[in-house]
This record gives C-alpha cells, structure tokens and sequence, in this order.
C-alpha cells in the first residue's frame, strides 16, 4: 500500500508525537521501526522503506520544511538558470546517508520475511516540488518555464536526475530489492510534452539502473496518467503502477501483458469490510492477462481504520491465492 508506514496507524503516530517528519527519516533506528509497523501490523506482502521523495532535493542545497498540516515547502524555489546553478551536485553517502543506514537496518531485523522496496521522485514530479516551492493546484511556475525556457527547465530536470541516480543506486547498494519511481504529477502533462519534458530526464535514470550489475526490478508509478499509457508502454520498467480512475482490463488493453501494480481506490478502504473484499475481488479479476500486483491507486488516507487496511491485504491475499490456483 502507498504510504502504508502512516499517520493511519496508532503505532505511526506514537513515534510522530516523538519525533517531528524529517527527524523520523533522518534517524535510521525510527525510520527502520516505522518501516517495519505495516509488515507486523497489517501483513503486507512488502516493506516500503520509510523516507520522502524529496530528500535528495534537500540534499542538493534546496532548504526543505515539513510545516505540520501544510505539507512540504521550499521556503526558497528555483525558478531560473541561476537558482539551478545555486543546487549542488551531492555526495549521497554523506547528505542522504541516513536513508542507505535505515535500509540496512530493515533489511537486517526484517531478516528475509519480506522484500524491502526503496524509492524515488521522478525528476518531473520533484521538479513540480522544488519550483512552486511546495504543493501546488495548478503548477503555474513550472508550466510556465515549461513553456517560456524549456531548455532551462531541462537542465534542472537532468540535474535531478543525475542526483537520482546517484541516490538510487545507493539504495540498491544498502539493500533496496526493487524501486519504485514515483511520478504523482506526470499527468498534469499531455502525452506530447511529457515525452519530450518527463521522459528523457526519466528515461536517464531507468537506463542507468537497467545497466547496473545488480539492478532490480523497477516500478513506475503514474497518477493521473491514462492519457499517458501509450508512453509508458515504452518505457524499459518491470512494473506499470496505475491510479484508480481507469479498470485495469482497459490498462491491460493499451500495455499488453506488462506486470500491473495498482488500483483499488484509496477511498474505498473507508467502505464497510464486506465492500472492500468484493471491490478488491473485482480488481483481481480485472487485472488478469498478466502478472498483477495488488496495491492501491494512491496513498492510503490518514483516517483509514486499520481494520480495514488488514481487510484489503488479507482478502488480497486469500484472493490471489485462489485465483492461481483455479488458473492453474
Ligand atoms: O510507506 C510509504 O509509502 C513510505 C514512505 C513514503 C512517504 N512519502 C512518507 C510520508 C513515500 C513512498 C512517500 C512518497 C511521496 N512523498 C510522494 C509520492 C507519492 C504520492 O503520494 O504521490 C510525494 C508526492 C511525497 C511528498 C510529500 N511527502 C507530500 C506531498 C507530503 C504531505 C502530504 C501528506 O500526506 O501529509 C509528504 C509527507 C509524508 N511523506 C508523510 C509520510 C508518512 C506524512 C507526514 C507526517 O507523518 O506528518
């Protein structure tokens, strides 16, 4: 599940009251605790390293706020070739080595019993982030750089990526068994103008993973992205990861056998248990023609019963399980 180390969970919110967001990802002792909670607590089949897709922006000299309620910020944006030449280019062991020493530490207690995921922002998406200086409703600063200085923005996107890399390889390297790349604002973009401004910072990353010796298996998360299909087809990645706003049949129909990952609609675990067993019967079978990996859309909202997160991961299993075997 997305965000399945969250506030949702009592356990979560017991070390937060201790701890403030950045001080939870920045101490590896409590960021490998909370990792581990939804493996313990509601049985998910994987542990998802607990960080924030927008630690290497901090890293590369952009200051990072966590203001409580009002989600992330960057008190100064980078909007201009200067603002880009202000980044640095980091040495990851030392800015982000907190997020390499949480990840040994997952790997060591979890001891084999479940895979450990690591991930990472697309640059896109962190770029979304780090030009508006925050969240944003419609991205008007990044849109407009990418209308008005494209060949700027590049260079922002390509920095990012190198960073990624650098960042991501680490993670492989402390023990990362698969990555996700998170792109929640790929879809701002029409089909066009994400091939030519998202996919070739992107396409970099996924390359330069894809080619190392002990690369591993890559997921790409779009949101909102169903008019992007047709491109992400194409994209050299193991896992295509879906929102819920699409059946998965019609995914399935534009991308072919490829392994899916998704897309029982976050909101839909606030339904009475009995509604999220059928609901999540129904994306099994929506997702057969190929491999299929359960998972919500989005990530899991703060107010969700725990209850019934440990409904969806139990039905999903006891699910699957039986489908494979009336397939076989
Ligand atoms: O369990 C997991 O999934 C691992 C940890 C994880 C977090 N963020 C922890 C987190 C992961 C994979 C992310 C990814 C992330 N972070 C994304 C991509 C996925 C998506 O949601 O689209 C994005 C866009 C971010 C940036 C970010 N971090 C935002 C916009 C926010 C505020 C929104 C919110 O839900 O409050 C965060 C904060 C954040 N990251 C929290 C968690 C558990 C909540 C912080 C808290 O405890 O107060």
């Amino acid at each position: 599940m997305m965000r399945q180390a969250g506030r949702y969970l009592p356990e979560y919110r017991a070390i937060r009251a201790k701890a403030d967001f950045l001080t939870l990802c920045k101490t590896p002792e409590l960021a490998a605790e909370v990792t581990i909670q939804p493996v313990r607590i509601v049985g998910v089949d994987a542990a998802i390293l607990f960080a924030d897709i927008l630690l290497p922006l901090e890293a590369m000299g952009a200051e990072l706020q966590f203001v409580k309620g009002d989600g992330p910020s960057f008190p100064h944006p980078v909007r201009t070739r200067e603002d880009i030449a202000r980044l640095r280019t980091p040495d990851v062991e030392e800015s982000l080595g907190y997020v390499f020493a949480a990840m040994r530490l997952v790997r060591r207690e979890l001891a084999g019993q479940v895979p450990v995921i690591g991930f990472g922002g697309t640059p896109w998406t962190l770029a979304a982030y780090l030009v508006e200086g925050g969240g944003s409703k419609h991205f008007e600063h990044l849109l407009a750089w990418s209308y008005t200085d494209p060949e700027g923005l590049a260079v922002l996107l390509d920095r990012i990526a190198d960073t990624s890399i650098a960042y991501l390889r680490g993670q492989i390297a402390a023990g990362a068994q698969a990555l996700q790349l998170f792109d929640t604002w790929g879809g701002v973009l029409d089909l066009q103008r994400w091939r030519s401004l998202a996919l070739p910072p992107l396409r970099k990353i996924v390359d330069a993973l894809r080619a190392l010796p002990d690369a591993v298996p890559l997921i790409y998360y779009v949101n909102g992205g169903n008019h992007l299909l047709e491109g992400m087809k194409e994209l050299p990645v193991d896992v295509l990861s879906v929102d819920w706003r699409q059946p998965l049949s019609t995914v399935r129909a534009a991308v072919g056998s490829r392994t899916l990952q998704g897309n029982f609609d976050p909101a839909a675990l606030l339904a009475p248990i009995p509604e999220i067993e059928r609901r999540v019967a129904a994306v099994i079978a929506e997702g057969k023609g190929g491999g299929h990996i359960v998972n919500l859309g989005h990530g899991i909202l703060p107010m969700t019963p725990v209850d019934h997160a440990k409904a969806f991961v139990e039905a999903a299993k006891r699910l699957s399980t039986k489908s494979e075997a009336t397939s076989e």
